[in-house]
């Protein structure tokens, strides 16, 4: 047993939730994984730069599969779990988990979540940004706002030796002061490794709460946030495409980030 082990083994005596050694990432691994992030961020500027209203959400996937592979790449999305396209694209009422389409265009006033993950050397990354086509309803503009406020304010509630739960605690209560919901069931996860390791990442938990944050985790910071209520269906026929239950529409921005020994560093900024 070294010292990381007795602190560890003292807390889980405690009570708390701690990682399994497993999880936490060497520094050739981190090296390793920020590669495969900074591609991830790359291919996220890629579609910035060319996104537009008129353009269908299939060819925001041919933006993305071809500038990952140019780049010695490959979208963890592709054939995950039978999905079948390289990218996530979530309009408006689409929670997550959109699947691209030639005829689904993109058109002034809409939000779009656009949601890129990459393997580069075996090694997994993530991330999601919000994209706004042309110019969009004040109340779009606030819920695609608060979003990135919630993350932000996700982010200074991760201190190392800290829970999990303070983090959710800091973007339930942004979310919910705004008349927001986040939802429950779908949350972020480990990574690096594989696309989603251990732990489960809820955005609705309490202060305290949840796994101890260990230097070495690496893990995404991904809220869902609906501006009307937090229940959802997913589409029948695709198996995949989450929508809000009341139409209503919904926002989501994601980081990947490493826990370190004195503080967090987002890795797809
Ligand atoms: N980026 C999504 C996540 O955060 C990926 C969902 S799986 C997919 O977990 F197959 F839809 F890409
Ligand atoms: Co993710």
């Amino acid at each position: 047993m070294d010292k990381l082990d007795i602190k560890l083994w003292t807390l889980e005596a405690k009570g708390h939730i701690v990682p399994d050694r497993s999880l936490l990432k060497t520094p050739e691994q981190i090296d390793a994984i920020k590669k495969s992030a900074d591609l991830n961020t790359a291919v996220l500027d890629h579609v910035a730069a060319h996104i537009h209203a008129g353009m269908s959400t299939a060819e925001i996937d041919r933006l993305v599969y071809d500038y990952t592979v140019e780049h010695g790449g490959i979208p963890a999305p592709l054939h995950y779990q039978g999905f079948p396209k390289s990218v996530c694209t979530s309009i408006n009422n689409v929670i997550c988990h959109g699947i691209p389409d030639e005829n689904e265009i993109l058109v002034e006033g809409d939000i779009v979540n656009v949601d890129v993950s990459t393997i580069l050397n075996g090694y997994f990354s993530d991330a999601s940004r919000m994209f706004t086509i042309g110019n969009i309803s004040p109340k779009a503009e606030k819920l695609v706002r608060v979003t990135r406020e919630c993350v932000e304010l996700g982010l200074k509630a991760a201190k190392p030796w800290g829970h999990l739960g303070d983090i959710a605690y800091a973007i339930n209560t942004h979310a919910r002061a705004n008349g927001y919901s986040v939802v429950e069931e779908i949350g972020g996860h480990g990574i690096g490794l594989a696309f989603h390791e251990e732990p489960f990442v809820s955005y609705v938990t309490p202060k305290g709460s949840e796994m101890v944050l260990v230097p070495g985790m690496i893990f995404t910071i991904e809220p869902m946030i609906n501006e009307g209520g937090p229940d959802f269906y997913i589409d029948e026929d695709n198996g995949w495409t989450v929508y809000t239950d009341d139409d209503g529409l919904s926002a989501q921005v994601e980081y990947m980030v490493l826990i370190t020994e004195t503080g967090v560093e987002v890795l797809t900024k």
